[in-house]
């Protein structure tokens, strides 16, 4: 996917840049009530009792902060987390070096846990409800198996395609939450904390500007405000006003409903090719060159929420909205 201004992707580069901005505990974290409320209840019960948290799995589009949950738990059980990916974890056997590992109480958190491969995913099994593996030693007619005790531990996953998970994995875990895009109001919040954390100057019509163009997404906001900053500094004596916020964003290409570029390519691309839809997922993909999992997980999420696009059984189409916002009349006769 290409590098652009409000990718929703984690860059590799930025992983020390997020950490410092990441909320440590559940009251510093913003929005997702709900979850929030519902963690907290059975984090606390779990605590009297001196068990680990049921395992857990938020899923949503990227940036919304699973990852950021996940450690957020670790901590108010008091574990440590040991981080993974359902890309890396290849083979049984470095599930099982990891789960040996872990100490009472300790977080497991597995990224992107819809990749895992079937074999993991299936070692992973046992682990979750008995807090024991079966270990494979030695090969050909010697082989044999030993189950293996493991320290009571919480699973926390993590995934932005929820469909691909296996059933038997899904039901699995015990507490299972999905992650919504955030309120303008909660991005303004989120990005004035980050303001105070970065010392940057900020007016509330500054905030308020970038909190309702970051695209619901926390992690974009963080990205803005950052680039908004650099702007303010060079041509605006530093100050992030109304004015300045509106000036820099235009200026770095994030248009008045947050979209960036490939955003409005997708919708123009349905408006002007397609007549506004229905167009088939393959045949969008195709025409803006994007691969389908990626316009399916990281761009259509905020687009359909945010009422420009339907889903449709025949394909892809715009809303009024959408025309509307691209100043364009439907073709009645296209
Ligand atoms: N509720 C929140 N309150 C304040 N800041 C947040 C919140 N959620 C996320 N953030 C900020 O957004 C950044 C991105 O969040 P995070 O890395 O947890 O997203 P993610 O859902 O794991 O994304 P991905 O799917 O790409 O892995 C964090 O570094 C943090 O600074
Ligand atoms: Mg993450």
């Amino acid at each position: 996917m290409e590098d652009r201004l409000v990718a929703n992707h984690l860059l590799d580069d930025e992983q020390p840049h997020e950490g410092s901005l990441r909320p440590q505990t559940l009251d510093e974290y913003i929005g997702q009530e709900r979850m929030k409320e519902s963690l907290r209840v059975c984090i606390e019960a779990a605590k009297r009792r001196s068990e680990p948290l049921d395992h857990a799995i938020f899923y949503g589009p990227p940036g919304l902060g699973k990852t950021t949950i996940a450690h957020i738990i670790a901590k108010e059980m008091g574990g440590t987390i040991r981080s993974t990916s359902g890309l890396v974890l290849n083979h049984a056997g470095d599930l099982a070096a990891i789960l040996t590992n872990l100490q009472s109480h300790d977080v497991l958190f597995i990224d992107e846990i819809h990749r895992l491969p079937a074999g993991v995913e299936e070692a992973l099994y046992p682990a979750m409800e008995d807090f024991q593996i079966d270990l494979v030693i030695g090969q050909g007619p010697a082989t044999r198996t030993m189950k293996l005790d493991l320290p009571p531990f919480t699973l926390v996953g993590a995934t932005t395609k929820a469909g691909s998970l296996t059933s038997p994995l899904r039901e699995r875990f015990g507490l299972v939450y999905r992650l919504d895009f955030y309120t303008p109001e909660e991005l303004d919040i989120i990005v004035n904390r980050s303001a105070g954390l970065l010392n940057i100057a900020i007016e509330p019509g500054g905030s308020t500007e970038i909190g309702r163009r970051a695209r619901g997404t926390p992690r974009i906001a963080n990205r803005l405000i950052k680039r908004v900053r650099d702007f303010a500094e060079v041509k605006a004596e530093g100050v992030i006003t109304q004015k300045v916020a509106n000036d820099a964003l235009q200026w770095l290409g994030v248009d008045g409903a947050g979209f960036d570029e490939m955003d409005r390519k997708i919708l123009l691309t349905i408006l002007d090719k397609f007549n506004g839809g229905p167009v088939g997922v393959e045949a969008l993909a195709a025409a803006v060159q994007e691969e389908k999992a990626t316009l399916e997980d990281v761009y259509e999420p905020f687009l359909l929420q945010s009422g420009y696009l339907d889903r449709t059984a025949r394909g892809r189409q715009v809303t009024t909205k959408a025309f509307q916002h691209f100043g364009k009349t439907k073709d009645l006769f296209g």
